[in-house]
């Protein structure tokens, strides 16, 4: 179980923290400097119809059975029978591994393949956008989630908009390019997937801000109303917040508060109940602190 992970993650050395403080702190230079950072626009206002239940299409089409489930660091006695990931229990299944199932999972191990991967039903959400181009897209499942979400913040008072959505596979090559160029490849991995290796590049992901650029793209969104909320809320939407506080040596990533990534209302319901917070141990597919 991966309070195993919360464990070790608790015990993480204060390098590592001290780390993580930097390279948040590096993040407001890095927005100004890098080519592909999102612009901000006038936001649009929301609209509170969608439903956020997987659509039918090929890719998420439920699947017999999930991947073999191993949480990473424990594997399975030779003779044992591998013991079901926490996701088997779920009536649906989906695929782990097709860029257009809303369960695949996209981490440091596992690339989209093929890597140049685009879905085929991007389209605009209704909801405030401080991004521009096709940052300003999402798949069209995942818009429909964030249109009823973003609907329910705002009848909570609180705002939030679409900092950044998807990200073709070329667009992932300026953005990585422009983390390395500002603070180096070492630390660019900690921040930034490589092209190839991002969940932003399926349509599923996008990242959020207030509105007003408060702490935008920085650890102290944490604190944010935006980010208090999505934490608290968004699996009621399907999302959940894909690399949460002190899990990097399980997602490959710092803390993310601002990084929604929608698997459906049941899976993101049940992670909740569960108290399971990565993907990696909720669909069993194991850590990836780095690149093979
Ligand atoms: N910031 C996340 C890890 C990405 O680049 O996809
Ligand atoms: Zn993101």
């Amino acid at each position: 179980m991966c309070h195993n992970c919360a464990a070790s993650a608790v015990t993480a050395s204060r390098r590592s923290f001290a780390r993580f403080l930097a390279v948040g702190a590096g993040l407001t230079v890095l927005t100004a400097c890098t080519p592909v950072a999102p612009e901000a626009g006038p936001p649009s206002s929301a609209s509170p119809s969608a439903s956020p239940v997987p659509s039918a299409t090929a890719a998420g089409t439920p699947v017999a059975a999930p991947e073999a489930a191993t949480v990473a660091g424990t594997p399975p006695e030779p003779s044992a029978s591998p013991s079901p990931s926490p996701s088997a229990a779920l009536p649906r299944q989906f695929s782990l591994t097709d860029p257009a199932s809303p369960w695949v999972v996209v981490n440091k191990h596992r690339p989209l393949a093929p890597a140049d991967y685009a879905p085929a039903d991007l389209v605009s959400p209704a909801v405030g956008i401080s991004a521009s181009g096709e940052s300003a897209l999402l798949n069209s499942t995942t818009a429909a989630a964030a249109e009823a979400m973003f609907a329910a913040a705002a009848r909570d008072g609180v705002v939030m908009v679409l900092a950044s959505g998807y990200r073709s596979y070329a667009t992932q090559v300026s953005t990585y390019n422009g983390y390395v160029a500002a603070r180096g490849q070492a630390d660019a991995d900690t921040a930034s997937a490589r092209p190839g290796y991002s969940e932003h590049q399926t349509g599923w992901s996008f990242d959020i801000a207030d509105g007003g650029g408060a702490c935008a793209f920085q650890p102290c969104f944490a604190d944010q109303p935006a980010a208090v909320w999505a934490k608290a809320n968004a699996y009621g939407f399907g999302f959940v917040v894909r690399y949460p506080w002190m899990f990097h040596e399980t997602t490959g990533y710092y803390y993310e508060p601002w990084h929604l990534r929608y698997i459906g209302v049941e899976a993101a319901t049940d992670m909740s109940v569960r108290g399971i917070v990565t993907l990696e141990e909720y669909f069993g597919v194991g850590a990836a602190p780095g690149y093979p």
